[in-house]
């Protein structure tokens, strides 16, 4: 007979976790009901962007990470979370791991016992193809809803196991106990979002058919309980776990003993029910935590699935058991969750994905290495988020000195009509944010941003703690308790902000310091991009020096979060520009590479405007609400586009002019810069204002002017005692040096 079973196993669980004490004091219940009643500790909650996807690709890259992923040729995907009728969640999961193509995918459903029925299916699938192997995953989001009694044992999480003949870490015996029974006391209905429980009739039944199961089973088995070492348990909530030892112990004339179970119960207290994979995350909490050495016990199971249909079986933990445990990532996954208050557990149960086939782009939260990135018509669109990760601790040595630039920008066509959904050309010019990015020896991250005469060092939690405070104060500035000026009290923490989130979300630890030196030749508050190519610039220089490869959208995504702290609100342009570099037409988030323009351009300083940009946005928002101007703005800009497209100098300097008009129309080109921009237009030039301009004052920021004779328009500058800088086109996007 072959000897068949687990030869790897890893769990993945929420970033993100609630204290079931701070559930109690909202729900006024006492505390001791959840930690003690209950037996739960905090549950896990998953955030936008994580479902059982997610999670299951990440555990499974986990669990797969040392073999030859083409030597699985079955993925058995159990869930009671579907997010699809048709498609198995698992397909999503074999593009996202790269599986090969020869691989059978199906996904599984009986409630909580469908991890059991993959594994058995499996295992029957190793005796007649020894040389293969199989991934069964285990991934679930309990949700039953907020105030309901069944609350504080919500949770999620996945598990994934490779199977395989001569399994590494545990061997199945074949026989097995097993009792169906259609009873109704749990179910979700397909129009239903939670679980419908009858609570206490659920209880019973599943100590009932731990009895009958266990019988049939010792009686094939011949195995009393005391050929049992320790015991794992579908864990719901930890007391009923508890509940089922007792009684199991009971019927077999034994004494309950706390040790076979509590180091399997570890896992579960802290990340709740999950459901399919919670019998497997007991299993990886026994490995974890046993403190004695494990090889050749025998560990029986108990899975119920409501419904219901429940299994008992039993394996033994195989020699060198230890070299395959992922022990170390579990606890610091779990270690490094972060809490969430009330109204954030709220708010991420409560998210909910269009149902109507409109495009949502999910926020972004920490969902380990892979993601739910947006909804479009009715579809999932999932991405990896780093493809290569070397944890500091992994490599000290190789930590590189990298040098990034991110370039600025200025819009050729569209600003203030991008606002409201116009289209828009930028193109990325060559001034830069320059990151550099070097080891140093504490274990700090030093700041020094030159331009802002600003150097500090500080630690990874006073980092996070800084990221946390902004978050909330931004939120405070989304309810309209802040200005958004009140958010970022200094400059400087914008770049800290984009670091934290950063490091948090490709989940970076710090064995040795990292110097971060920021220099920027772009002016601050003139609308060329110098916040996002700052926060682009750090983030890439934080990729390069951990060697990960992250992926743009990650990038841009991650800088949109951060430039909303300084904007209030971005359209994402500023990012794009720098990102990708050239020059780029974009409307409704979509971009399109052009060819930039060959004429000769100059950036002039007309001085800083007297009003702010927000003044700006909201003094011409009436011409936009109340007139078609925005629709003559999108004709230049699409007149603009066609002719960089032909590549029609004619035509650029006339869509250049006609924008310029209408910027004048809405009242954001102070008179002194329009006679300035008169002049350059008899000479056959044209120009126009870059950024918001100004609604009063006679300065208008920074002008673009594409001319032919550079001779001319010195004389010019100097006349109005304007600054002049010849400047072109960078066709590369942010980039290592
Ligand atoms: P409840 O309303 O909290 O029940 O619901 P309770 O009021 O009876 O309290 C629970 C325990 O806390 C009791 O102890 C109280 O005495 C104790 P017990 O009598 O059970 O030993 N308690 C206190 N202890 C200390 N200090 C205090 C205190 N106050 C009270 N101050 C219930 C509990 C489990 C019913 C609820 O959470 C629920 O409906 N959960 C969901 C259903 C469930 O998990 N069922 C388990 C079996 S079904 C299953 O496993 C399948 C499942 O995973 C789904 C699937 O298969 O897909 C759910």
């Amino acid at each position: 007979m072959l000897k068949v079973g687990i030869d790897s196993i890893s769990f993945y669980t929420s970033h993100y976790s609630y204290d079931l004490k701070d559930l109690a004091r909202v729900r006024a219940v006492d505390p001791d009901k959840y930690s003690i009643g209950i037996g739960q500790q905090t549950m896990a909650v998953p955030p936008p962007g994580e479902d059982i996807v997610t999670m299951a690709a990440n555990a499974a890259e986990r669990a797969t990470r040392h073999m030859d992923l083409n030597s699985i040729e079955l993925l058995l995907f159990a869930t009671e979370s579907g997010i699809d009728q048709s498609k198995a969640a698992g397909v999503y999961v074999h593009e996202l791991l790269g599986l090969g193509e020869r691989c059978r995918v199906v996904e599984l459903k009986q409630a909580c016992y469908a991890g059991t029925a993959s594994l058995q299916l499996g295992l029957a699938f190793l005796h007649q193809n020894p040389d293969k192997k199989v991934l069964v995953i285990a991934s679930d989001v309990a949700r039953y809803g907020l105030g309901v009694p069944a609350e504080p044992t919500q949770g999620c999480g996945a598990v994934a196991m490779v199977l395989s003949v001569n399994p590494r870490i545990m061997a199945f015996d074949s026989p097995y106990g097993v009792v169906t029974e259609s009873v109704m006391d749990f179910w979700r209905p397909n129009y239903l979002d939670v679980g419908l429980v009858d609570g206490k009739s659920s209880t019973r039944l599943y100590l009932n058919l731990l009895e009958k199961c266990w019988l049939q089973y010792s009686a094939l088995s011949h195995r009393q309980f005391k050929d049992h070492d320790y015991f794992c348990y579908h864990v719901p909530l930890a007391r009923l776990a508890e509940k089922g030892h007792a009684h199991l112990s009971k019927i077999n004339g034994e004494s309950s003993d706390e040790k076979k179970i509590s180091s399997s119960l570890e896992y579960s207290r802290q990340i709740g029910n999950s459901y399919t994979a919670s019998l497997y995350v007991s299993l990886i909490s026994l490995l974890d935590h046993a403190s004695e050495d494990l090889t050749d016990k025998r560990v029986g199971f108990y899975s119920y699935g409501s419904g219901c249909v429940a299994e008992y079986f039993s394996g033994v933990v195989q020699p060198g058991y230890q070299k395959m445990l992922e022990t170390e990532f579990h606890q610091r996954m779990l270690a490094d969750r972060e809490s969430l208050t009330y109204s954030q557990y709220e708010n991420f149960f409560s998210y909910e994905l269009p149902k109507d086939g409109s495009r949502a782009e999910l926020p972004y939260y920490n969902t380990g290495n892979f993601r739910l990135t947006r909804m479009e018509d009715h579809k999932r669109m999932y991405e990896k988020t780093i493809k290569k990760k070397i944890f500091a601790n992994d490599e000290k040595s190789d930590f590189r000195h990298v040098r990034v630039l991110a370039p600025g920008k200025l819009i050729l066509s569209g600003e203030h009509a991008v606002v409201y959904g116009k289209p828009a050309v930028a193109m990325a010019i060559n001034r830069y944010v320059v990151a550099t990015a070097k080891p140093e020896m504490a274990e700090h991250i030093s700041f020094n941003l030159a331009d802002l005469s600003y150097e500090d060092s500080l630690s990874l939690s006073t980092l996070t703690r800084l990221k946390n405070r902004l978050k909330d104060k931004y939120q405070c500035f989304v309810h309209g308790d802040f200005k958004i000026r009140e958010v970022l009290q200094k400059p400087v923490e914008l770049a800290q902000f984009a670091l934290s989130i950063f490091m948090e979300m490709v989940n970076i630890k710090l064995t040795q310091g990292i110097n971060i030196r920021v220099e920027s030749d772009i002016p601050i508050g003139c609308g060329m991009g110098s916040s996002a190519a700052t926060v682009l610039s750090i983030m890439h220089a934080i990729a390069h020096h951990f060697e990960m490869d992250v992926s743009p959208e990650m990038f841009f995504r991650l800088g949109l979060e951060a430039e909303k702290l300084q904007h209030g609100f971005s359209t994402g342009l500023d990012l794009r520009a720098s990102l990708h570099g050239g020059c780029i037409y974009i409307k409704e988030g979509q971009i399109q590479q052009r060819e930039a323009p060959t004429m000769p351009m100059y950036l002039i300083n007309t001085g800083t405007p007297q009003s702010s940009t927000g003044d700006c946005v909201t003094a011409v928002a009436c011409h936009f609400k109340e007139t078609n101007i925005g629709d003559d703005f999108e004709s230049v800009t699409n007149a603009m586009d066609a002719a960089l497209q032909n590549q029609k100098t004619h035509d650029i300097l006339h869509a250049m002019r006609a924008n310029h008009d209408l910027l004048v129309k809405i009242g954001v080109v102070p008179t002194k810069v329009q006679q300035f921009i008169h002049e350059i237009q008899k000479r056959n030039g044209a120009a126009k204002i870059c950024g918001a301009g100004s609604v009063s004052g006679d300065q208008g920021g920074i002008v673009l002017v594409m001319a032919e004779s550079e001779l001319d328009l010195t004389d010019l500058c100097q006349r109005y005692q304007y600054s002049m800088l010849p400047i072109r086109c960078e066709p590369r996007g942010v980039h290592v040096v």
